[in-house]
Formats: C-alpha cells, structure tokens, sequence
C-alpha cells in the first residue's frame, strides 16, 4: 500500500505561505503537517494561530497538527477551531495523557500521540486503543533538517506488533530525516504516513518528490 504523505510546512518559505500552500494542494500530498513549538517543550518556537489561520485559508487538504507544547490540553479547542483535523500531543508533554486523548477527540479531531526518539514504544500499551495516530520521532523534535535515527525501524516494528495485537485502529506516522533512500524501509516495517520537511521543500520539483514519495512501496 502506498503511504499517506506529509509534507511539513515547517520547511516552506513562510513569506510566500499561500503559494506554498496553493503548491501543496495541486501536489498529491494527502495532509499538511504542521509543527507547533513553543519554546519550552523544544528548544526553537515556530509559530502560532495567526500563521495556522493563514494556512487555513488557503488549505484544501486536512492539518495535521503536530503540538511539541507544554501543557497542550490548554489549546487543543483553539487549534481544532483553527482547522486542525489531527492532533498530536508528546507523550512526555502530558500527565494526564487519556484526559487529553478524550478531550482531542471530543473535538472531533483525531487523536495522535508523539514519541521522543529515548522514549520506549510499550509506554502506549494502554492507550493504544484509543489513538488513530502514533507519531514516532525520527528525530529529537525542535528542528527540520536533521540526521534520521535509524533505531526507528525498530521502533516501528514495536509499534506495529502493539497495534496489531490490542487491536487498534491506530496509524504509524514517521517524522524526522525522510526521504526517498529510507522511505521503502520505513514502509516495509509497518509506516502509514511519512512526513517530510527539508527533502520536499529543498528540492527543485516540490511537486515531484511528493509524488515520489507517494509511490514509494515497501522493499
Ligand atoms: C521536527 C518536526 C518535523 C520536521 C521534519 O521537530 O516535528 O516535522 O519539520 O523536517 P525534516 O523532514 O526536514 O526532518
Ligand atoms: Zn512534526
């Protein structure tokens, strides 16, 4: 099966964000990642609602909204009235993790939850019914660009066995370091959703690279 894919607006050239935007709806992304940081759960701030509101105008593909935030459960209504159809939380960002699991979903988003690279997969084993995302961090969150950590296929593994044996509807999404070289890996391991920063937006045909990474099928 062919990956959902995830281009990260991260990596876009904010002063022309609706042409990037428009960009992205033409190509065949499935959903627009979006990176909220906030300077304290990550050490680099991103942006906030009046730049998502701006994507939002423009958008035609659902947000999927990645909070590396302290204390999410504070903003979770603001950023689904702000079009955001996925939210994911850090696990290490939430005490009360199945509060904010239910408060996600009461909004009628789906609910993901995001873990650090150090942070080991059997933590969600009693949550895992309920998530439709498990973001695993490819790289340690707060900046595009970086080295992809190649204990993820492993991790990736773990997490399909977990789903697969509770049950769960859940997808497996992979942030941090993708490309075409480790996407048929990723995907042979049990990858749903391959989000994408730099690899889309540096190269010289955005529009084909998502579209090559749509192709992408297991090894
Ligand atoms: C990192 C973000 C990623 C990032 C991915 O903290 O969560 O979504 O934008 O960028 P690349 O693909 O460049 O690693
Ligand atoms: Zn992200």
């Amino acid at each position: 099966m062919n990956p959902l894919i995830a281009p990260s607006v991260l990596a876009s050239d904010f002063a022309n964000l609706q042409a990037e935007t428009e960009m992205l709806n033409r190509s065949q992304a499935d959903w627009l990642h979006i990176d909220i940081m906030d300077g304290r759960f990550v050490p680099n701030i991103s942006f906030g609602f009046p730049v998502l509101q701006a994507i939002q105008c423009y958008a035609k593909k659902p947000l999927d909204v990645h909070l590396m935030i302290v204390e999410p459960e504070l903003y979770i209504e603001q950023f689904r009235e702000t079009g955001a159809e996925i939210i994911t939380v850090h696990y290490e960002a939430c005490t009360h993790l199945h509060r904010t699991v239910q408060q996600i979903k009461a909004t009628g988003a789906k609910a993901g939850v995001a873990l650090n690279p150090h942070t080991p997969v059997n933590l969600l084993e009693d949550i895992i019914t309920d998530l439709d995302l498990v973001l695993i961090m490819s790289v340690n969150p707060g900046f595009g660009g970086q080295k992809f950590i190649q204990n993820t296929y492993r991790r990736i593994e773990k997490t399909k066995e977990l789903i697969l044996a509770r049950g769960s509807h859940a997808l497996i999404e992979i942030d941090g370091g993708v490309n075409q070289q480790n996407a048929p890996l990723l995907l042979e391991k049990g990858a749903d959703v391959l989000v994408a920063g730099s690899f889309v937006f540096t190269s010289a045909d955005p529009i084909q690279t998502i579209a090559d990474l749509k192709s992408v099928t297991s090894v």
